[in-house]
């Protein structure tokens, strides 16, 4: 049996179907630059967001499994939004031992923030159609009330995997993915500032955040783009503070370790797009053994 207690000594793991959650992995490391971070980009079975929640969970658990074999986890941070809706219970069911951290489309800061009552909620269809968002929208206009707010819900069907898909292409390449964007974008409807609008955008994938530039064209300087990686790496943070598990050489940097299923080339390829980070710290994940 692997090592699993959690200890200030251990490393933060981190996954996501894919490339998206390194949106994540940058905020936890500006947060923390101390710890230790292990990524894993289960790219091979991406995108999670078309896929059954059966399917995500099976996916999560090997995960997590991968994740505790490879020393002590300090915490795990769920980086996507359709893993955390359809698998997060089952993780802290299965592992009492570590503290999970999931991601949500950032409802709750929207609503705050919102002046004409629309707010634009990008994400997969999982993640839009899953009980757990329509439970923390309920949550939501209930504590705002009487504030009231519509959520324009848009499942944006190939997004996630054309994100994934971009990371090999050259940075000049992007029409078709600027278009795609546009396409769910126009759907939702008018963005602004007047009645009627939607004045405020969640990005409720964290692939999406590395077309923000792209969105932004497209709705305009006014509105509000609100992600959740910096949310979720302070969240984080206080966790691990409070279960005494932070890294405690605060001049020590720590280091980070990236995996992925699917290409090591477009693993190589994000990692140094986004994060600056090179070759030396990109793997290909060993062949899976059956889930235990
Ligand atoms: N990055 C993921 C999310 O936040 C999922 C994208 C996908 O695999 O469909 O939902």
């Amino acid at each position: 049996m692997p090592a699993t207690e959690p200890s200030t000594s251990g490393f933060i793991g981190v996954f996501d179907s894919g490339i998206g959650g390194l949106s994540v992995l940058q905020a936890l490391r500006a947060e923390m630059p101390q710890e230790r971070f292990v990524y894993w980009a289960d790219s091979g079975h991406a995108p999670y967001g078309e896929r059954s929640d059966a399917f995500v969970i099976e996916r999560c658990m090997r995960i997590t499994q991968q994740l505790m074999a490879q020393g002590p986890v300090k915490a795990i941070v769920v980086a996507c939004n359709t893993a955390t809706a359809a698998a997060i219970e089952h993780l802290r069911a299965a592992y009492p031992q570590v503290p999970f951290v999931g991601v949500e489309p950032a409802l709750k800061p929207a609503i705050a923030l919102t002046r004409t009552g629309r707010v634009g909620v990008m994400g997969t269809q999982g993640t839009l159609n899953s009980s757990r968002i329509e439970k923390l929208r309920q949550m939501v206009l209930a504590e705002a009330s009487p504030k009231s707010c519509e959520f324009v819900m848009q499942a944006c069907e190939g997004l996630a995997l054309a994100i994934e898909q971009q990371t090999v292409k050259a940075l000049s390449d992007t029409l078709a993915l600027e278009n795609l964007c546009k396409q769910h974008l126009q759907a939702m409807g008018p963005f602004g500032q007047n009645a009627g609008e939607m004045d405020t955008l969640v990005l409720g994938c964290t692939h999406y955040v590395f077309v923000e530039d792209m969105l932004r064209k497209w709705v305009g300087p006014a509105v509000q783009i609100i992600s959740t990686g910096e949310a979720v790496a302070k969240q984080t943070h206080r966790l691990l503070t409070d279960v005494n598990r932070m890294q405690a050489l605060p001049n020590k940097s720590g280091d980070v370790q990236l995996w992925t299923t699917g290409s090591l080339h477009a693993l190589e390829a994000a990692a140094s797009r986004w994060l600056d980070l090179t070759a030396a710290h990109c793997h290909l994940a060993p062949v899976e053994s059956p889930l235990s």
